[in-house]
Protein backbone atom coordinates (compact mmCIF):
# COMPACT_ATOMS: atom_id res chain seq x y z
CA UNK A 1 0.00 0.00 0.00
CA UNK A 2 1.46 3.42 -1.06
CA UNK A 3 0.67 6.47 1.14
CA UNK A 4 -0.28 9.54 -0.89
CA UNK A 5 0.40 12.78 0.96
CA UNK A 6 -1.96 16.12 -1.04
CA UNK A 7 -1.63 18.95 0.09
CA UNK A 8 -4.69 21.75 -0.79
CA UNK A 9 -7.20 18.40 -1.38
CA UNK A 10 -10.26 20.76 0.15
CA UNK A 11 -9.60 22.83 -2.75
CA UNK A 12 -10.77 22.80 -6.55
CA UNK A 13 -8.17 20.60 -7.81
CA UNK A 14 -7.02 18.65 -4.95
CA UNK A 15 -10.72 17.22 -4.14
CA UNK A 16 -10.77 16.29 -8.28
CA UNK A 17 -7.55 14.69 -7.25
CA UNK A 18 -8.16 13.13 -4.31
CA UNK A 19 -11.68 11.61 -5.79
CA UNK A 20 -9.50 10.31 -9.05
CA UNK A 21 -7.50 8.68 -7.29
CA UNK A 22 -9.29 6.94 -4.19
CA UNK A 23 -11.20 5.40 -7.56
CA UNK A 24 -8.45 4.34 -9.35
CA UNK A 25 -5.98 3.11 -6.56
CA UNK A 26 -8.08 0.89 -4.21
CA UNK A 27 -5.05 0.16 -2.00
CA UNK A 28 -3.55 3.68 -1.77
CA UNK A 29 -3.98 5.78 1.27
CA UNK A 30 -4.51 9.22 1.07
CA UNK A 31 -4.05 12.00 3.61
CA UNK A 32 -5.42 15.64 2.70
CA UNK A 33 -3.47 18.26 4.57
CA UNK A 34 -5.37 21.19 4.39
CA UNK A 35 -6.03 24.89 6.56
CA UNK A 36 -9.24 25.26 4.65
CA UNK A 37 -8.72 28.96 4.07
CA UNK A 38 -12.03 30.45 2.23
CA UNK A 39 -10.96 28.43 -0.76
CA UNK A 40 -10.80 25.24 1.00
CA UNK A 41 -14.46 23.92 1.05
CA UNK A 42 -14.72 19.95 2.52
CA UNK A 43 -18.13 20.29 0.64
CA UNK A 44 -15.80 19.33 -1.95
CA UNK A 45 -14.97 15.92 -1.00
CA UNK A 46 -18.39 14.84 0.43
CA UNK A 47 -19.59 11.42 0.01
CA UNK A 48 -15.53 10.29 0.51
CA UNK A 49 -15.38 8.44 4.05
CA UNK A 50 -12.45 8.97 6.31
CA UNK A 51 -11.25 5.32 7.10
CA UNK A 52 -8.63 2.75 5.83
CA UNK A 53 -7.92 4.77 2.48
CA UNK A 54 -8.55 8.59 3.42
CA UNK A 55 -7.74 11.00 6.35
CA UNK A 56 -8.41 14.70 6.29
CA UNK A 57 -5.76 16.37 8.26
CA UNK A 58 -6.87 20.53 9.21
CA UNK A 59 -3.24 21.79 9.32
CA UNK A 60 -1.30 24.45 7.75
CA UNK A 61 1.75 23.68 4.97
CA UNK A 62 3.98 26.39 6.47
CA UNK A 63 3.84 24.87 9.94
CA UNK A 64 6.42 22.84 10.44
CA UNK A 65 5.84 20.74 13.73
CA UNK A 66 2.29 19.96 12.30
CA UNK A 67 3.85 18.67 9.36
CA UNK A 68 6.47 16.62 10.89
CA UNK A 69 4.02 14.86 13.34
CA UNK A 70 2.44 13.92 10.15
CA UNK A 71 5.30 12.07 8.75
CA UNK A 72 5.94 10.03 12.49
CA UNK A 73 2.82 9.33 12.37
CA UNK A 74 2.56 8.15 8.97
CA UNK A 75 4.84 6.54 6.38
CA UNK A 76 4.42 8.23 3.41
CA UNK A 77 5.57 7.78 -0.23
CA UNK A 78 4.27 10.53 -2.32
CA UNK A 79 3.50 14.20 -1.45
CA UNK A 80 1.48 16.29 -4.30
CA UNK A 81 1.51 19.63 -3.44
CA UNK A 82 -1.35 21.50 -4.38
CA UNK A 83 -1.99 23.82 -1.44
CA UNK A 84 -1.74 27.84 -2.48
CA UNK A 85 -3.11 30.68 -2.66
CA UNK A 86 -4.44 30.78 -6.36
CA UNK A 87 -6.24 33.85 -6.88
CA UNK A 88 -4.55 36.11 -8.96
CA UNK A 89 -6.58 39.45 -8.36
CA UNK A 90 -6.34 39.13 -4.54
CA UNK A 91 -2.60 38.78 -4.98
CA UNK A 92 -2.70 41.98 -6.46
CA UNK A 93 -4.78 43.02 -3.75
CA UNK A 94 -2.93 41.81 -1.04
CA UNK A 95 0.51 39.37 -1.86
CA UNK A 96 1.98 38.87 1.64
CA UNK A 97 -0.13 35.52 2.02
CA UNK A 98 0.54 34.42 -1.18
CA UNK A 99 4.90 34.78 -0.14
CA UNK A 100 3.72 32.43 3.12
CA UNK A 101 1.90 29.89 1.59
CA UNK A 102 3.32 29.54 -1.46
CA UNK A 103 6.92 30.34 -1.09
CA UNK A 104 7.51 29.70 2.54
CA UNK A 105 5.34 26.28 2.77
CA UNK A 106 6.93 25.11 0.32
CA UNK A 107 9.95 25.48 1.26
CA UNK A 108 8.88 23.91 4.71
CA UNK A 109 7.34 20.52 3.13
CA UNK A 110 10.72 20.49 1.14
CA UNK A 111 12.86 20.69 4.49
CA UNK A 112 10.28 18.09 5.82
CA UNK A 113 10.38 15.52 3.09
CA UNK A 114 13.69 15.58 2.69
CA UNK A 115 14.57 14.73 6.33
CA UNK A 116 11.90 12.28 6.47
CA UNK A 117 12.75 10.40 3.07
CA UNK A 118 16.69 10.49 3.48
CA UNK A 119 18.45 7.44 4.80
CA UNK A 120 21.95 8.38 5.06
CA UNK A 121 24.70 10.10 2.45
CA UNK A 122 27.02 9.02 -0.13
CA UNK A 123 30.52 9.15 -0.16
CA UNK A 124 30.41 12.66 -1.90
CA UNK A 125 27.76 13.71 0.83
CA UNK A 126 24.70 13.80 -1.27
CA UNK A 127 21.64 12.58 0.42
CA UNK A 128 20.42 8.54 -0.11
CA UNK A 129 16.39 8.73 0.02
CA UNK A 130 14.62 5.43 0.65
CA UNK A 131 13.09 3.76 -2.77
CA UNK A 132 10.12 5.18 -4.63
CA UNK A 133 9.39 8.10 -3.14
CA UNK A 134 8.66 11.20 -5.02
CA UNK A 135 7.30 15.13 -4.52
CA UNK A 136 5.30 16.99 -7.20
CA UNK A 137 5.06 20.18 -6.79
CA UNK A 138 1.97 21.05 -8.41
CA UNK A 139 2.58 24.93 -10.88
CA UNK A 140 1.44 26.97 -13.09
CA UNK A 141 1.82 27.90 -16.94
CA UNK A 142 1.56 31.82 -15.47
CA UNK A 143 5.01 31.19 -14.49
CA UNK A 144 6.81 31.68 -17.59
CA UNK A 145 5.15 35.05 -17.75
CA UNK A 146 2.67 36.08 -21.29
CA UNK A 147 2.88 35.45 -24.39
CA UNK A 148 2.02 38.00 -28.03
CA UNK A 149 -0.01 36.43 -30.70
CA UNK A 150 2.55 33.90 -31.54
CA UNK A 151 4.38 31.30 -30.12
CA UNK A 152 3.70 28.23 -26.72
CA UNK A 153 5.60 27.90 -23.65
CA UNK A 154 7.93 25.13 -23.61
CA UNK A 155 9.39 23.46 -20.17
CA UNK A 156 12.46 25.80 -21.34
CA UNK A 157 10.97 28.60 -21.90
CA UNK A 158 12.29 31.23 -19.11
CA UNK A 159 10.48 32.32 -16.13
CA UNK A 160 8.98 36.02 -16.39
CA UNK A 161 6.38 36.18 -13.63
CA UNK A 162 4.16 39.25 -14.34
CA UNK A 163 1.41 39.34 -10.92
CA UNK A 164 2.90 38.27 -7.12
CA UNK A 165 0.78 35.11 -7.60
CA UNK A 166 2.70 33.85 -10.41
CA UNK A 167 6.03 35.14 -8.72
CA UNK A 168 5.40 33.35 -5.57
CA UNK A 169 4.43 30.17 -7.87
CA UNK A 170 7.55 30.77 -9.55
CA UNK A 171 9.83 31.33 -6.81
CA UNK A 172 8.15 27.93 -4.96
CA UNK A 173 9.11 26.32 -8.57
CA UNK A 174 13.06 27.55 -8.05
CA UNK A 175 12.74 26.15 -4.27
CA UNK A 176 12.22 22.31 -6.04
CA UNK A 177 14.96 22.61 -8.36
CA UNK A 178 16.88 23.97 -6.03
CA UNK A 179 16.31 20.96 -3.45
CA UNK A 180 17.37 18.03 -6.51
CA UNK A 181 20.12 20.04 -7.92
CA UNK A 182 21.34 20.62 -4.42
CA UNK A 183 19.96 17.71 -2.86
CA UNK A 184 18.68 15.13 -5.31
CA UNK A 185 15.40 15.13 -4.28
CA UNK A 186 13.00 13.03 -6.45
CA UNK A 187 10.58 15.51 -7.91
CA UNK A 188 8.59 16.83 -10.56
CA UNK A 189 7.42 20.03 -11.49
CA UNK A 190 4.31 20.40 -13.17
CA UNK A 191 2.75 23.41 -15.35
CA UNK A 192 -0.63 23.14 -16.26
CA UNK A 193 -2.82 25.83 -17.75
CA UNK A 194 -6.10 27.33 -16.89
CA UNK A 195 -8.70 24.49 -15.18
CA UNK A 196 -12.58 24.36 -15.19
CA UNK A 197 -14.78 21.72 -13.88
CA UNK A 198 -16.70 20.55 -10.94
CA UNK A 199 -15.89 22.48 -7.09
CA UNK A 200 -13.95 25.42 -8.86
CA UNK A 201 -14.63 28.76 -6.61
CA UNK A 202 -16.78 30.54 -7.95
CA UNK A 203 -14.29 33.77 -7.87
CA UNK A 204 -12.66 31.84 -11.29
CA UNK A 205 -13.69 33.15 -14.99
CA UNK A 206 -15.84 30.24 -16.14
CA UNK A 207 -18.17 29.25 -12.22
CA UNK A 208 -18.43 33.12 -11.64
CA UNK A 209 -20.08 33.91 -15.01
CA UNK A 210 -22.35 30.90 -14.59
CA UNK A 211 -23.14 31.77 -11.02
CA UNK A 212 -23.71 35.38 -12.52
CA UNK A 213 -25.51 34.38 -15.55
CA UNK A 214 -27.73 32.24 -13.61
CA UNK A 215 -28.71 35.18 -11.29
CA UNK A 216 -29.00 37.35 -14.17
CA UNK A 217 -26.19 39.77 -13.01
CA UNK A 218 -24.03 41.33 -15.06
CA UNK A 219 -20.91 39.59 -16.19
CA UNK A 220 -17.64 41.32 -15.90
CA UNK A 221 -15.40 41.68 -18.90
CA UNK A 222 -11.85 42.64 -17.93
CA UNK A 223 -10.70 45.22 -20.71
CA UNK A 224 -11.57 44.22 -23.94
CA UNK A 225 -12.26 40.71 -23.33
CA UNK A 226 -9.94 39.54 -25.71
CA UNK A 227 -7.35 37.85 -23.45
CA UNK A 228 -6.42 34.33 -24.44
CA UNK A 229 -6.02 31.24 -21.89
CA UNK A 230 -5.61 27.37 -22.92
CA UNK A 231 -8.20 25.48 -21.50
CA UNK A 232 -7.80 21.95 -19.39
CA UNK A 233 -10.49 19.87 -18.02
CA UNK A 234 -10.10 19.26 -14.44
CA UNK A 235 -9.84 15.64 -14.66
CA UNK A 236 -7.92 15.45 -17.47
CA UNK A 237 -5.08 17.43 -15.11
CA UNK A 238 -5.50 14.60 -12.55
CA UNK A 239 -4.92 12.27 -15.06
CA UNK A 240 -1.81 14.01 -16.12
CA UNK A 241 -0.31 14.39 -12.21
CA UNK A 242 -1.03 10.83 -11.85
CA UNK A 243 1.13 10.32 -15.20
CA UNK A 244 3.59 12.76 -14.09
CA UNK A 245 3.89 10.55 -10.58
CA UNK A 246 3.99 7.24 -11.45
CA UNK A 247 6.07 7.86 -14.57
CA UNK A 248 8.19 10.98 -14.48
CA UNK A 249 11.88 11.13 -14.54
CA UNK A 250 13.11 12.63 -11.72
CA UNK A 251 14.10 16.39 -11.77
CA UNK A 252 11.91 16.95 -15.03
CA UNK A 253 9.44 19.83 -15.26
CA UNK A 254 6.48 19.01 -17.20
CA UNK A 255 4.07 21.30 -18.68
CA UNK A 256 0.13 20.00 -18.85
CA UNK A 257 -2.10 21.99 -21.64
CA UNK A 258 -5.20 21.13 -22.97
CA UNK A 259 -4.63 22.83 -26.62
CA UNK A 260 -7.98 24.81 -26.26
CA UNK A 261 -6.82 28.53 -26.97
CA UNK A 262 -9.87 30.70 -26.14
CA UNK A 263 -10.55 34.44 -25.80
CA UNK A 264 -12.15 35.26 -22.29
CA UNK A 265 -15.17 36.88 -24.23
CA UNK A 266 -15.70 33.87 -26.23
CA UNK A 267 -16.44 31.80 -23.06
CA UNK A 268 -18.52 34.49 -22.00
CA UNK A 269 -20.60 33.99 -24.86
CA UNK A 270 -20.77 30.61 -24.74
CA UNK A 271 -22.24 30.66 -21.19
CA UNK A 272 -24.55 33.00 -22.04
CA UNK A 273 -26.26 31.13 -25.41
CA UNK A 274 -25.60 28.01 -23.60
CA UNK A 275 -27.77 28.75 -20.43
CA UNK A 276 -30.32 31.13 -22.85
CA UNK A 277 -29.06 34.52 -21.44
CA UNK A 278 -28.83 37.60 -23.05
CA UNK A 279 -25.66 38.99 -24.08
CA UNK A 280 -26.73 42.45 -22.10
CA UNK A 281 -25.04 40.87 -19.28
CA UNK A 282 -21.92 41.76 -20.51
CA UNK A 283 -20.22 44.60 -18.77
CA UNK A 284 -16.77 45.45 -19.64
CA UNK A 285 -14.49 46.51 -16.55
CA UNK A 286 -11.24 47.79 -15.88
CA UNK A 287 -8.83 45.78 -17.21
CA UNK A 288 -6.97 43.35 -14.04
CA UNK A 289 -3.29 45.41 -13.65
CA UNK A 290 -0.46 43.63 -15.59
CA UNK A 291 -3.14 41.47 -17.17
CA UNK A 292 -1.35 38.76 -19.12
CA UNK A 293 -2.71 39.17 -22.91
CA UNK A 294 -1.97 34.93 -24.02
CA UNK A 295 -0.62 31.59 -22.53
CA UNK A 296 -0.66 28.79 -24.91
CA UNK A 297 1.17 25.61 -23.37
CA UNK A 298 3.41 23.00 -26.12
CA UNK A 299 2.56 19.90 -24.45
CA UNK A 300 4.95 17.59 -26.37
CA UNK A 301 7.13 16.45 -23.52
CA UNK A 302 4.20 14.75 -21.32
CA UNK A 303 2.66 13.73 -24.62
CA UNK A 304 5.35 11.57 -26.42
CA UNK A 305 8.04 10.87 -23.78
CA UNK A 306 4.85 10.13 -21.09
CA UNK A 307 2.00 9.31 -22.93
CA UNK A 308 -0.56 11.45 -21.24
CA UNK A 309 -3.05 13.49 -23.88
CA UNK A 310 -6.27 15.65 -23.09
CA UNK A 311 -9.41 13.34 -23.47
CA UNK A 312 -11.66 16.57 -22.80
CA UNK A 313 -12.90 18.85 -26.23
CA UNK A 314 -13.94 22.41 -24.82
CA UNK A 315 -17.37 22.08 -26.27
CA UNK A 316 -17.76 19.02 -24.31
CA UNK A 317 -15.73 19.54 -20.95
CA UNK A 318 -17.91 22.78 -21.06
CA UNK A 319 -21.21 21.30 -21.28
CA UNK A 320 -20.55 18.99 -18.58
CA UNK A 321 -19.24 21.39 -16.60
CA UNK A 322 -22.69 23.71 -17.03
CA UNK A 323 -24.43 21.15 -16.32
CA UNK A 324 -22.64 20.20 -12.99
CA UNK A 325 -23.09 24.13 -11.92
CA UNK A 326 -27.20 23.83 -12.57
CA UNK A 327 -27.35 20.34 -10.79
CA UNK A 328 -25.24 21.70 -8.09
CA UNK A 329 -26.85 24.97 -7.16
CA UNK A 330 -26.52 24.45 -3.50
CA UNK A 331 -22.76 24.16 -3.48
CA UNK A 332 -22.17 27.37 -4.64
CA UNK A 333 -25.23 28.77 -3.41
CA UNK A 334 -23.37 28.29 -0.18
CA UNK A 335 -20.65 30.09 -1.38
CA UNK A 336 -22.01 33.02 -2.62
CA UNK A 337 -24.35 33.65 0.18
CA UNK A 338 -21.07 32.71 3.16
CA UNK A 339 -18.37 34.55 4.32
CA UNK A 340 -17.26 34.87 0.45
CA UNK A 341 -20.52 37.34 0.45
CA UNK A 342 -18.47 40.24 1.84
CA UNK A 343 -15.64 39.84 -0.80
CA UNK A 344 -17.88 39.67 -3.76
CA UNK A 345 -20.01 42.28 -3.03
CA UNK A 346 -16.81 44.20 -2.85
CA UNK A 347 -16.31 42.93 -6.19
CA UNK A 348 -19.40 44.31 -7.78
CA UNK A 349 -18.95 47.35 -6.23
CA UNK A 350 -15.18 47.97 -7.85
CA UNK A 351 -16.31 47.00 -10.31
P1 LIG B 1 -7.91 26.53 -4.71
O1 LIG B 1 -7.72 27.95 -4.32
O2 LIG B 1 -9.23 26.06 -5.18
O3 LIG B 1 -7.49 25.57 -3.51
C1 LIG B 1 -6.35 25.79 -2.73
C2 LIG B 1 -6.44 24.88 -1.50
O4 LIG B 1 -5.25 25.04 -0.74
C3 LIG B 1 -7.62 25.22 -0.57
O5 LIG B 1 -8.28 24.05 -0.16
C4 LIG B 1 -6.94 25.90 0.61
O6 LIG B 1 -7.65 25.74 1.83
C5 LIG B 1 -5.60 25.20 0.63
N1 LIG B 1 -4.56 26.00 1.30
C6 LIG B 1 -4.26 27.30 1.07
N2 LIG B 1 -3.28 27.70 1.88
C7 LIG B 1 -2.91 26.60 2.61
C8 LIG B 1 -1.94 26.37 3.61
N3 LIG B 1 -1.13 27.35 4.03
N4 LIG B 1 -1.84 25.13 4.14
C9 LIG B 1 -2.67 24.15 3.74
N5 LIG B 1 -3.62 24.31 2.82
C10 LIG B 1 -3.74 25.52 2.24
O7 LIG B 1 -6.80 26.25 -5.81
P2 LIG B 1 -6.84 25.33 -7.11
O8 LIG B 1 -7.42 26.11 -8.22
O9 LIG B 1 -7.39 24.01 -6.75
O10 LIG B 1 -5.27 25.20 -7.39
C11 LIG B 1 -4.51 24.17 -6.80
C12 LIG B 1 -3.05 24.32 -7.20
O11 LIG B 1 -2.94 24.27 -8.62
C13 LIG B 1 -2.43 25.65 -6.77
O12 LIG B 1 -1.11 25.38 -6.37
C14 LIG B 1 -2.45 26.49 -8.03
O13 LIG B 1 -1.38 27.40 -8.03
C15 LIG B 1 -2.26 25.42 -9.10
N6 LIG B 1 -2.86 25.75 -10.40
C16 LIG B 1 -4.18 26.04 -10.51
C17 LIG B 1 -4.73 26.28 -11.77
C18 LIG B 1 -6.20 26.60 -11.96
O14 LIG B 1 -6.60 26.87 -13.10
N7 LIG B 1 -7.02 26.57 -10.95
C19 LIG B 1 -3.91 26.23 -12.91
C20 LIG B 1 -2.55 25.98 -12.74
C21 LIG B 1 -2.03 25.71 -11.49
O1 LIG C 1 -3.07 29.79 -16.05
C1 LIG C 1 -3.20 29.09 -14.85
C2 LIG C 1 -3.82 29.96 -13.79
O2 LIG C 1 -5.20 30.09 -14.12
C3 LIG C 1 -3.67 29.43 -12.38
O3 LIG C 1 -2.31 29.37 -12.05
C4 LIG C 1 -4.43 30.28 -11.37
O4 LIG C 1 -4.38 29.68 -10.09
C5 LIG C 1 -5.87 30.38 -11.81
O5 LIG C 1 -6.59 31.24 -10.95
C6 LIG C 1 -5.97 30.88 -13.24
O6 LIG C 1 -5.54 32.26 -13.32
P1 LIG C 1 -6.30 33.32 -14.26
O7 LIG C 1 -6.00 34.66 -13.78
O8 LIG C 1 -6.05 33.02 -15.69
O9 LIG C 1 -7.83 32.88 -13.93
P2 LIG C 1 -9.14 33.75 -13.68
O10 LIG C 1 -10.28 32.78 -13.69
O11 LIG C 1 -9.01 34.67 -12.54
O12 LIG C 1 -9.22 34.62 -15.02
C7 LIG C 1 -9.25 34.02 -16.30
C8 LIG C 1 -9.28 35.16 -17.32
O13 LIG C 1 -10.55 35.82 -17.22
C9 LIG C 1 -8.25 36.22 -17.08
O14 LIG C 1 -7.79 36.72 -18.33
C10 LIG C 1 -8.99 37.33 -16.33
C11 LIG C 1 -10.38 37.21 -16.89
N1 LIG C 1 -11.48 37.56 -15.96
C12 LIG C 1 -11.52 36.95 -14.76
C13 LIG C 1 -12.51 37.25 -13.85
C14 LIG C 1 -12.55 36.58 -12.49
C15 LIG C 1 -12.48 38.46 -16.35
O15 LIG C 1 -12.44 39.00 -17.48
N2 LIG C 1 -13.46 38.75 -15.46
C16 LIG C 1 -13.53 38.20 -14.21
O16 LIG C 1 -14.45 38.53 -13.43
Amino acid sequence: MKTLLVTGGAGFIGSNFIRYMLDKYTDYRILNLDVLTYAGNLENLKGIEEGKNYRFIKANISDRNAVEKIFEEENIDYVVNFAAESHVDRSIEDPEIFIKTNVMGTQVLLDVVKKNWMLGKDETGYPIYREGVKYIQVSTDEVYGALGKEGMFKETTPLAPNSPYSASKASADMLVRAYNETFKLPMNVTRCSNNYGPYQFPEKLIPLMIANCLNDKQLPVYGDGMQIRDWLHVKDHCAAIDTVLHKGISGQVYNVGGNNEKANIEIVKLIISTLGKSEDLIKYVKDRLGHDRRYAIDNTKITTELGWKPSYTFEQGMKETIEWYLNNKDWWENIISGEYKKYYKKMYEEK
